[in-house]
């Protein structure tokens, strides 16, 4: 199967704007699998007042951004994964929302808020992992959750085999580490990211996928709005085989983990 990271540069507090970019970008990987774009796609970053956020917050289900992805997903037979601010409630999330040809799956509220994102949302409580999808088990990770190798390790024990990450990043350690955090888990990774400058933050594009061997399979420049695709087979996934004799699996050693 084919997956798809597609990196952009949203503008703050521009929602149609960005809409139409992510379509334009998505319509660029129609034929993919799965497509992935970066977390707080449709409304941008660097929130100055709740104000803002709430401004751009919505529905999981009935949203402006919901509505657009639902309908490309069902008109090109595509599961797609975006950041969005969700509103729930009297809650504002740093969410993930996962849209198939059949409506929303999930959204996920991102776990690990990164610096100012505490002043602005809540955090969430519960990592998600789909049911197979042509025989695939998608995770979803929201950017500085990567940091927390208990994330993607949660959701390689919730039964991934690719982990679908909407990043916004600005420090510069996540592709390289995304290799170690892929090998120890012998899951796929799609890290999609921004680019561009807003209000202070540089964003560092850099997008990837990653293999469970570790292998880069595809990295994207540091500036363009671009996209890519991998083909990625879920059997390497499911092979937790470092050596004849080591299963990662099996040769958890959980006794010893105590605290
Ligand atoms: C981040 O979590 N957006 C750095």
């Amino acid at each position: 199967m084919d997956v798809a990271v597609i990196q952009m540069e949203p503008r703050i507090l521009e929602r149609d704007e960005n809409l139409e970019t992510m379509a334009r970008l998505l319509g660029a990987v129609a034929h993919a699998d799965i497509a992935v774009l970066p977390e707080l796609c449709p409304c941008g970053y660097a929130f100055s007042s709740q104000d803002e956020v709430d401004a751009m917050a919505e529905d999981a289900y009935t949203g402006p951004t919901s509505s657009l992805l639902q309908d490309l997903a069902r008109e090109n037979e595509q599961v797609i994964a975006c950041g969005y601010a969700e509103r729930k409630g009297d809650a504002v999330y740093n969410a993930q929302l996962l849209v198939g040809p059949g409506g929303v799956m999930a959204s996920y509220r991102k776990v690990h808020l990164f610096n100012t994102e505490k002043s602005f949302f809540s955090p969430g409580n519960a990592f998600y992992v789909s049911q197979p999808y042509k025989g695939i088990r998608m995770g979803l990770m929201v950017c500085f959750d990567w940091f927390f190798p208990e994330s993607m390790r949660t959701l390689m024990l919730m039964g991934a085999d690719i982990v679908l990450h909407s990043a916004n990043l600005v420090l510069p350690y996540c592709p390289d580490a995304m290799v170690t955090r892929c090998l120890e888990n012998r899951v796929y990774a799609v890290t999609s990211n921004r680019t561009g400058y807003e209000r202070g933050l540089h964003f560092i594009g850099t997008s990837q996928i990653t293999a469970p061997d570790g292998t880069i399979m595809r990295r994207l420049s540091r500036e363009k709005e671009e996209a890519a695709t991998a083909c990625v087979d879920p059997c390497l996934a499911h092979d937790k085989h470092v050596t004849a004799r080591n299963d990662i699996l099996q040769d958890r050693a959980v006794g010893a983990y105590r605290l």
